[in-house]
């Protein structure tokens, strides 16, 4: 996967990163959307093939119903400018599972749990819309300039509520995530309420929503396809309601690709 995808890529795009880079920095988290993403019209035709690949995952088996997801995580290298994606291990189905760690301070649910969740596809991963993401998410956090290897992290989840039937998402309380970084972008959203992001201060991470005052908390929606977030984990936590199917629906779904970025070693490029 190269890095210099940004190259040939207008000013206003530029602009509009450092803008977003900015909020991150000052809010510890920033929106942004499709546009703001200057999409190509293959990049286009990639975000309606995620959202028909997104209907075949398999169901996340840890936790309640109706989250379905794959997952794959890379290292970046700083001197290839490419990330090596994972090889996973095969099961006896023919399937490949790929481990996920998360701490238990920050995953109340399942941390220091080994989770494996079915890996992401080649066809994902090698899809020019992704690789979009990542190096533009990966440019926002700024930690390319610090590390020399980073540890990225992509999930592809859909939650998929049935009347009656809520999809939760773990954990389902304010939390932090443990990885400095985390971008999440929609791909669907259709016959939902809820799965609001809702962000507060560090220090009301494991409290229930009820617990946290109102003033306190900083909420929206992703609605339309790449509506998206960044968050800076150290300096805000945040909670998702559970998604609910619409009340004359048979079904609802809430898609979003989570990329996230974490340093394998101590910052060791910071300027002299
Ligand atoms: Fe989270």
């Amino acid at each position: 996967m190269g890095w210099n995808i940004f190259t040939n890529a207008p000013d206003s795009y530029h602009l509009t990163a450092a803008h977003i880079r900015n909020s991150l920095h000052q809010q510890g988290f920033a929106t942004f959307n499709a546009a703001d993403l200057d999409l190509s019209d293959s990049e286009k035709i990639d975000l309606i093939s995620l959202c028909e690949l997104s209907k075949s995952l398999p169901l996340d088996r840890f936790g309640e119903g109706g989250r379905h997801r794959s997952y794959c995580e890379g290292i970046w290298s700083w001197e290839t400018e490419t990330i090596d994606w994972k090889t996973g291990y095969q099961q006896p189905d023919g399937s490949i599972e790929i481990d996920y760690h998360q701490g238990s301070e920050y995953q109340p649910e399942f941390g220091g749990v080994v989770r494996k969740f079915l890996r992401m596809s080649d066809e994902i991963l090698n899809k020019g819309l992704l690789n979009k993401l990542i190096w533009h998410d990966l440019s926002l956090t700024g930690m390319a300039e610090h590390y020399s290897r980073l540890l990225c992290g992509v999930h592809l989840i859909r939650m998929q509520a049935l009347p009656g039937k809520p999809a939760k998402i773990t954990p389902n309380c304010f939390h932090r995530d443990g990885q400095p970084f985390t971008a999440v972008h929609l791909i669907e959203r259709c016959n939902v309420e809820g799965g609001a992001t809702h962000i507060a201060p560090p220090y009301y991470a494991n409290c229930q929503l009820e617990a946290v005052p109102a003033h306190e908390i900083t909420r929206f929606l992703l609605n339309d396809p790449l509506d998206s977030y960044i968050i800076d984990d150290a300096a805000i936590c945040h909670y998702i309601n559970p998604v609910i199917c619409d009340e004359n629906a048979s079904v609802g779904v809430r898609t979003i690709i989570l990329i996230d970025f974490s340093p394998l070693e101590q910052s060791d490029r910071c300027p002299q």
